[in-house]
């Protein structure tokens, strides 16, 4: 206990900065405040300003990237505070609202902010916004620093705005924000040795494995932090140094734990790695780039770095939305070797050469508005209640490519979110109040018509979790193991969201009983999850639209198999800018929106129907066009050449350059208009209207 106290008093870095901290923010609209990773940014700002008395008029909102971080960091405060986790101290992540009347430190995803004020665009609960982890440069934050820099400037000197960066970037933010004062924490980091392989590893797993038992069988003691991509991968480096650490011989070193750490870990293992570790005893922590700036992990003292992360790529080229692994940055590299000078001098084991981090490494990240689809974004701007709105001019610290704004209007115009001249839809409101993503948002509207919605909020709870299913050995694996065995639904032939829907149906039908999901290989918190976010979508609809919808548990398998059709309908008009057509003579298909890309059903989806020639059928509709290794469709449904054709319509027409001639472009303009289905869009018109 007395440990804990100890913990909960423990002065960081920036609490001795406190004065001029406070002397910066009242004197300035915005100030951005650069620290190094664990010097108390995300835990200590918010609370040095409610200590000055920023909390008496208004609620501070910090803001993080990541879901996991917001709980995470909220608890930790609510503790050091002494408090209820929801009381002075809460959290508000997508479809979990954590917070009360007493609220008064407020932490938020960035999405979830930027949600907010669709409902209030000059953010009037709020007396303080830390955009916080801002060197992340996510999409929701560069729009949020977009907004911030319009409202801080009408809301002066009520509003004040703070940015946090682990970084050397400061100036970057300080010049977007009229040369605002930049406040630098100085860290106390301890030298980092810095060891380069000679090669590249031919299996960068193994060889992260390897070195880490080198480490734990050579070093003295301290705790080893490895840097691995995504969840698969750190379970599978787990189990490899669980077997190597078994063979070594008993007593002739250290004690191990090995921990994982990645964003959808449930919560209590998630806890686990910031508990005081036991007495000697290393631990070894395999980790996503949570544990890079988002998380921090105290006691490290080795980094392994493989100097690769997984990361969302847009190509409004070919349509592909990928999570692919690619190299990391030069800051990313940096970040990551300064996990292991926090406690005491430490070492960083770049399983990559020098020349590759100084010749092939990029400088910085790319910022994700500039690898992302802008589809949701620019809805949201569009939806926003702000007088002049030009989105062409907005003020984004990194523009986007025109390309992908492009991408963003053909696409919300296909699902009728935007009229061709480029003014939100009545349609379009209703799907950005909706907390998914527009594709899916105009899938539930359709469903509403087509009388099926309380079938589509099972959908749309269910693709809303990580995974339903239990992590198989291989992918697919368990899914087609659980289904051969006829443990579950197999969605009639018709593809995954029909799978989806039965088997939640199935499980409703066994009054959601935990134990009914593992007997049948499903994760029970994933179903819980799906359960909680249909119930939250099914709330916001009907508060929109009261007796909008009867919840009618059908058990009549007429009714049922009528209500699966509208379901598939109501899919295809959602996701019209995601439909593929197979090729006459084999299984592979055509992406309808970006026809020279072509591409395969995901082996994981074995829910389609073949027919004698064991050819799956003529259309479906993705979820996911992904690009591991090749480029694969994940969650599909089948649908009907005839709901595809006025989609089909309006894309084929849709032609930016084809309007130079209209008289629309601007010299000094590089727009040019659409043309959809007979209608001449004009692009610039499309972008500039609120
Ligand atoms: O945001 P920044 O990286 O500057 O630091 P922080 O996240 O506020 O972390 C400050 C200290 O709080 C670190 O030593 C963390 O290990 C600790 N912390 C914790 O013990 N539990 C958490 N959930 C979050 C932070
Ligand atoms: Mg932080």
């Amino acid at each position: 206990m007395e440990e804990e106290e100890k913990r909960k008093k423990r002065v960081l870095p920036i609490n001795q900065y406190e004065g001029p901290i406070l002397d910066a923010i009242a004197n300035n609209t915005v100030v951005v405040i650069i620290g190094d990773t664990g010097s108390g940014k995300t835990t200590q700002l918010a609370q040095i300003l409610y200590r000055a008395g920023y909390t008496s008029n208004g609620i501070v909102a910090v803001t993080q990237p990541r879901r996991v971080a917001a709980v995470s960091v909220a608890r930790r405060v609510a503790y050091e505070m002494g408090v209820q986790l929801g009381d002075e101290v809460g959290y508000s992540i997508r479809f979990e609202d954590r917070t009360s009347s007493k609220t008064c430190i407020k932490y938020l995803t960035d999405g979830c902010l930027l949600r907010e004020c669709l409902f209030d665009y000059k953010f009037q609960q709020y007396s303080v916004i830390i955009l916080d982890e801002a060197h992340e440069r996510s999409l929701n934050t560069d729009i949020l620093l977009g907004l911030l820099k319009r409202v801080a400037a009408e809301r002066k000197p009520e509003l004040k705005v703070i940015v946090t960066s682990a970084t050397l970037d400061g100036q970057k933010f300080s010049e977007y924000f009229f040369n605002c004062p930049v406040v630098t924490v100085p860290g106390k980091l301890y030298p980092v040795q810095l060891l380069y392989s000679v090669d590249r590893p031919v299996n960068y797993l193994d060889s992260s494995v390897q070195t880490a038992l080198d480490i734990h069988v050579r070093e003295p003691p301290g705790d080893i932090l490895l840097f691995m991509t995504g969840q698969e991968e750190i379970l599978k480096a787990i189990s490899m140094l669980e077997e190597r650490v078994k063979a070594l011989e008993e007593g002739s070193c250290l004690d191990v734990e090995i921990l994982p750490l990645y964003a959808s870990l449930p919560p209590e293992s998630q806890a686990r790695v910031f508990l005081a570790p036991p007495s000697n005893c290393r631990r070894i922590i395999v980790a996503t780039n949570l544990a890079e700036t988002s998380l921090t992990v105290d006691g490290v003292v080795y980094v392994i770095d493989p100097g690769h992360v997984k990361q969302r790529q847009y190509d409004p080229a070919t349509g592909i939305d990928s999570l692919t692994v690619v190299p990391i940055s030069r800051v990313q590299a940096m970040q990551r070797a300064g996990r292991a000078g926090r406690t005491r001098a430490g070492k960083c084991y770049r399983l990559y050469p020098l020349s590759t981090y100084e010749h092939e490494l990029l400088a910085t990240t790319v910022p994700e508005i500039q690898r992302s689809s802008l589809t949701g974004a620019v809805l949201h701007l569009k939806s926003l209640d702000l007088p002049n709105l030009d989105i062409l001019q907005f003020d984004f610290i990194d523009q986007p490519s025109m390309e992908s704004l492009e991408d963003a209007l053909r696409q919300l115009f296909v699902i009728d979110a935007i009229h061709s001249d480029g003014t939100i839809t009545t349609l379009g409101k209703h799907m950005a109040e909706l907390p998914l993503e527009p594709a899916l948002a105009r899938a539930l509207l359709a469903a509403q018509e087509l009388g099926c919605l309380s079938q589509a909020l099972t959908v749309a709870g269910m693709l809303s979790c990580e995974s339903i299913f239990f992590q198989a050995p291989r992918r697919g694996q368990g899914k087609k193991r659980e289904r051969e065995e006829g443990l579950l639904p197999s969605g009639g032939g018709y593809g995954d969201h029909i799978q989806y829907l039965q088997i939640y149906e199935a499980w409703q039908h066994h009054n959601f009983d935990v134990e009914w999901c593992k007997s049948h290989g499903l994760q029970g918190r994933s179903m819980r999850f799906a359960k909680d976010v249909r119930h939250q979508l099914a709330v916001i609809i009907m508060k929109k639209n009261p007796g909008g919808f009867e919840e009618s548990a059908t058990n009549k398998s007429k009714e049922k198999v009528s209500s699966a059709r509208s379901l598939r309908k109501a899919l295809c008009q959602g996701f019209a800018n995601r439909l593929a057509q197979r090729m006459p003579r084999h299984n592979g298909y055509h992406i309808v929106s970006h026809r020279s890309q072509l591409v395969q059903i995901h082996p994981s989806a074995s829910t389609l129907k073949v027919d004698e020639e064991g050819l799956y059928p003529e259309w479906v509709l993705y979820h996911e066009l992904v690009a591991s290794p090749r480029p694969y469709l994940r969650h599909v449904c089948v649908v009907e050449a005839s709901w595809v054709a006025p989609a089909l319509s309006k894309l084929q027409n849709v032609n930016i350059s084809s309007l130079s001639g209209q008289g629309a472009r601007r010299a000094s303009s590089n727009m040019d208009a659409v043309q959809a289905g007979g209608v001449v869009i004009n692009i610039e018109k499309i972008l500039s209207s609120g």
